[in-house]
């Protein structure tokens, strides 16, 4: 591989448990992505998600060569748990490594767990059954949104050999999603009303500072969201957004200034949760844009 090969970035919208099982637009979209990075000689994958965090200043690096999956609600352990996640310690500690030379207080982790946030990812990537060698990064339950830029930042040299996922939600508050088809009926794409219009006017404006801007000026206008009048409705924690600030972090150099970001597929859950993917620079060779094919929007079982 050139030295001079530059991965595209990610964040993923991962949305509720239910995605797990469901064949959605995001699903496939996350597919493509994987596709993608096998065609193109990607080598791993770093990712952070939303549901492993730490409180105390050390950032943890997945560091179990054997994670257990945790359970996941809504979703029979048949469809997730026969899958080869391919965790790779080695790479973890690369990653721990670079962090650390970047000033940051981290540690491998032996006992870590892989949650639904990650593996979900992982899963519908690689429908073959078998992950591209990965690590996952915490991160830190302060949200201090200039931590997790600097962390991206510090990574960013890995974009030469990795993807560099973050799986959180462009839109996603827990408490006002409007739960009684997923909780009764386990069917979380049941729209049966409208999403409120803080989910419509926050996405927009979460895909526009991604779309229009670039290098130092992307990292500057994801983290201004987090003042964006409309952001406390659309994320009820800051938990799912830090991935994106990651990301940002790993794709907002004053070298990826100039190059193009895009908005991916996307899917309305429980009325308002606004699952939108977003790729962060081009893939080396054509297709450089991960393609949204017509077929995504049909949801399969
Ligand atoms: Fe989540």
């Amino acid at each position: 591989m050139p030295s001079e090969t530059i991965f595209p970035a990610f964040f993923f919208s991962h949305g509720s448990t239910g995605m797990i099982a469901r064949r959605t637009a995001p699903a496939a979209y996350w597919e493509e992505v994987g596709r993608q990075a096998l065609a193109q000689g990607v080598e791993c994958v770093i990712i952070m998600g939303a549901h492993w965090e730490t409180p105390d200043e050390t950032i943890r690096v997945s560091g179990n060569p054997a994670p257990a999956m945790q359970p996941v609600a809504w979703v029979p352990t048949e469809q997730y748990v026969n899958f080869d996640l391919n965790p790779d310690v080695k790479l973890a500690e690369e990653v721990r490594g670079m962090l650390d030379t970047a000033g940051f207080e981290v540690a491998l982790e032996p006992d870590f767990e892989q949650i639904h946030d990650t593996f979900m990812i992982l899963k519908w990537m690689f429908p073959g059954g078998r992950s591209l060698p990965h690590c996952v990064v915490s991160h830190n339950a302060r949200w201090d949104p200039h931590f997790h830029l600097r962390m991206g930042a510090a990574l960013r040299p890995l974009r030469n050999k990795a993807l560099i996922i973050g799986s959180g939600g462009a839109v996603h508050n827990l408490y006002r999603n409007a739960w009684f088809s997923g909780v009764f009926y386990r069917d979380s794409l049941a729209q049966t009303a409208p999403p409120e219009q803080w989910a419509i006017d926050f996405g927009e404006a979460f895909s526009n500072v991604v779309t229009q801007n670039s290098g130092p000026a992307l990292r500057r206008g994801i983290a201004r969201l987090m003042a964006h009048p409309q952001f406390r409705d659309a994320q009820g924690t800051d938990d799912h957004y830090m991935a994106a600030l990651f990301v940002a972090g790993a794709a907002g150099a004053l070298e990826d200034e100039g190059h193009a970001n895009y908005a991916g597929a996307e899917n309305y859950e429980l009325q308002s949760m606004r699952n939108s993917q977003f790729q962060f620079g081009d893939w080396p060779q054509a297709p450089h844009v991960t393609p949204v094919r017509a077929g995504m929007w049909e949801v399969t079982a």
